[in-house]
């Protein structure tokens, strides 16, 4: 297997690769949906500091690998794809966004799986709200959403017993606080007739 270290230049080529592999012949619509993630993702990073960009990249692709068929382990995808990650040598950084992404832990509560979840560092900050908003902001097919369409979609295809739909309870206000906060910084990065926009990533601005 291709190592992550040996394509330290380029980690998100790296992370294209090895999600596809996963992915795109057993788990069709996923690979769909990765690569609509990751095209959000380019879309938002403007939000970053130009070293942050890779890793975002980087964590869109893979953060939905824990469904694999041989990375899927403990039924909590987030939980499998960064422990998978981290054994190949992935950043603890790469490792802890696609542990936490898009309100886990909530999930990690429901299904018994918290103290496993805890082995990785959750950082809030630009970062991690763009990785969330790039994934609720991609619905099922890779296809640009709105949040309250892909949280309806989600409820519809998990039905109510689900521990993400259960998880919502407590973890959709702050999907939806990340979705406002990457808004806000977007409009703010947008470039206008008199300026070609300011980058704020990791801002105090
Ligand atoms: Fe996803």
């Amino acid at each position: 297997m291709d190592s992550p270290k040996a394509s330290a230049a380029c980690p998100s080529n790296w992370a294209h690769n090895t999600a596809r592999r996963l992915l795109a012949r057993p788990l069709p619509q996923r690979w769909a949906h990765t690569c609509g993630v990751a095209r959000r993702a380019e879309q938002v990073a403007r939000i970053l500091m130009p070293e942050d960009l890779d890793t975002l990249v980087s964590a869109a692709w893979l953060h939905d690998i824990g469904y694999a068929p041989g990375v899927a382990d403990t039924g909590l995808h987030s939980l499998d794809g960064a422990r998978y990650l981290l054994r190949v040598g992935v950043s603890r950084q790469v490792c802890g966004l696609v542990a936490h992404h898009s309100g886990a832990a909530a999930v990690a509560e429901q299904v018994g799986l918290a103290d496993e979840l805890a082995e990785f560092e959750d950082v809030p900050g630009h970062l991690k709200d763009a990785l969330w908003y790039s994934d609720m902001m991609t619905g099922p097919d890779g296809r640009p959403t709105t949040l309250d369409t892909r949280l309806a979609e989600i409820r519809r295809r998990r039905g109510p017993d689900d521990p993400v739909v259960r998880a919502l309870a407590v973890n959709v206000n702050e999907r939806r606080a990340a979705v406002r906060r990457v808004h806000r910084l977007l409009r703010r990065t947008q470039p206008t007739k008199h300026s070609s926009g300011t980058r704020v990533g990791g801002m105090s601005a």
